[in-house]
């Protein structure tokens, strides 16, 4: 099989945003922390209407509707999501409902955990599957999604909420480079959720940010190591078209593309440096260990990359900031975002990397290529009209002032395990098409409608 990856992608985030403005007021902190500290715009959230199942339910029916995807030609069907709300029935199973109608049940996958990096398991898990000697010439779907919800605090602005769905197979438009992931795990407790009878996480701050651009300079280094065993002109972030990112929020993936130029600064020769990086000599001693908090460092790199990331990585951002973190899917909204923002003869051959990070920790960096074969190129356009259709659903949502975000909030952390229960979130503020919670028995068994 060749030319393996995304054939076709569908996004699903909330109808209610809370605006960052107003937040940053009704939390008493500066004004611009949010919006101008963090990057953030809006932040989408979802009532005690939606779960983690309903959520990848409306993004798997989307994606299925708007490509006419006969489900007997599915054969594989895997969930990345760090929302558990079952230790042992996956939301993959929740998914199955819409394909057992059909008689669709030989269909491998299900879910994969590991904060905002099991979407990415799961994508790799399915693009694996499809090269293997296990294929059976089907095509697989991804979908990685996830409700992002913080304890009153800091964190709180960092929320989020989504889910992606995408079809995997051969003769793809967007296709995944072989042999040349790069990952760097290891054990940290930066983010984590041990207390099941919490929706929030324990997370500290610092030492996550702490994580997440060592997790980059690691597989950054590693990634270009592998891409000049293929290519031996490879020139890192200067041959790549876009560069996208896992984003917690926007402000930090700007200091993500300023940190790769750092790491490729301090990879040059000294000859080089003078050239390509002028003015920066006197940073020439630092060491990557030493600078994850260094503000000298980063101002002169965010300096430097500025134009680099205007043309690299800002155009990726655009649900990220309306959205907020999702976890899983962040980073496809990264790809989505990147994808609406040109036409498909301005994408035609290009490259981009993506950084892919989940706490705890677990992180990959890879690559995706633009097929330049034109057969594909109908394909390509179908698949950004179909996304800008979805993405323009942004304009279309409710703005709901913190202190109605707060008391939804405030309901589902009550509720969280309670049972029966029959939610109280509005079923009028979803968009058409959304799956909700219509209840839980008592035998805490969770049923759905599709609106
Ligand atoms: N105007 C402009 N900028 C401001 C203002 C203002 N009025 N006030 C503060 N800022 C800036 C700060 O200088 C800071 O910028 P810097 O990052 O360049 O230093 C930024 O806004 C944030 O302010 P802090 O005081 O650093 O924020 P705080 O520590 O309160 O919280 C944090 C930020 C740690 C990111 C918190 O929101 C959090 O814990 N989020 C969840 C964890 C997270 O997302 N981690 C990222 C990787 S892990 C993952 O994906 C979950």
């Amino acid at each position: 099989v060749e030319n393996v990856g995304i054939l076709a992608m569908e996004l699903y985030f909330p109808s209610q945003y809370v605006d960052q403005n107003d937040l940053e007021k009704f939390d008493g902190v500066s004004i611009g922390k949010y919006t101008i500290g963090l990057g953030q715009s809006k932040m989408g959230f979802c009532s005690d209407r939606e779960d983690i199942n309903s959520l990848c339910m409306t993004a798997l029916h989307r994606l299925i509707e708007k490509n006419n995807i006969n489900l007997h030609d599915i054969g594989r069907l895997e969930v990345g999501t760090e929302t558990i709300i079952d230790k042992s029935k996956s939301v993959k199973t929740f998914l199955m409902t819409l394909f057992a109608k059909e008689g669709a049940t030989d269909i491998e996958g299900i879910d994969t955990t590991n904060a905002c990096y099991g979407g990415t398991a799961a994508l790799f898990n399915a693009i694996n599957w499809v090269e293997s000697s296990s294929w059976d010439g089907r095509k697989a779907i991804v979908v990685a999604g996830d409700i992002a919800v913080y304890g009153k605090g800091p964190a709180r602005p960092t929320g989020g909420a989504g889910a992606v769905a995408m079809l995997i197979g051969p003769d793809a438009p967007l296709v995944f480079d072989c042999g040349v992931r790069a990952s760097y795990m290891t054990h940290a407790y930066d983010f984590y959720k041990p207390d099941l009878a919490s929706e929030f996480p324990f997370v500290d701050g610092k030492l996550s940010i702490h994580c997440y651009l060592s997790a980059l300079d690691n597989c950054y280094n590693l990634f270009c190591k592998k891409m000049r065993k293929i290519d031996s002109d490879f020139k890192g972030l200067l041959s790549l078209d876009g560069m996208l990112f896992h984003s917690p929020y926007s402000k930090l993936v700007q200091k993500s593309l300023a940190r790769i130029c750092f790491n490729d600064f301090l990879n040059a020769s000294e000859e080089d440096c003078e050239k390509k990086f002028p003015g920066l000599s006197e940073f020439s001693n630092r060491k990557l260990k030493e600078t994850y908090f260094d503000r000298d460092v980063e101002k002169a790199f965010m300096a430097y990359s500025k134009e680099l990331f205007q043309e690299k990585t800002e155009p990726s951002l655009h649900i990220a900031r309306n959205v907020g973190n999702m976890y899983t899917p962040s980073l496809y909204g990264g790809l989505v975002s990147y994808l609406i923002s040109k036409s498909p003869d301005q994408l035609i051959g290009k490259k981009f990397g993506l950084f892919s990070y989940g706490s705890g920790l677990a992180s990959t960096m890879y690559s995706i290529n633009i097929c330049k074969d034109i057969s594909v190129g109908s394909k390509l356009d179908k698949l950004i009209k179909s996304l800008q259709e979805t993405v323009s659903l942004l304009d279309k949502r409710e703005c709901v002032d913190p202190s109605t975000f707060s008391e939804l909030m405030e309901v589902r952390t009550k509720n969280y395990h309670t049972a029966p229960y029959e939610p109280s979130g509005s079923i009028d503020a979803l968009f058409p098409g959304t799956y909700y919670l219509l209840k839980i028995d008592d035998q805490r068994r969770r049923t759905y409608e599709r609106k």
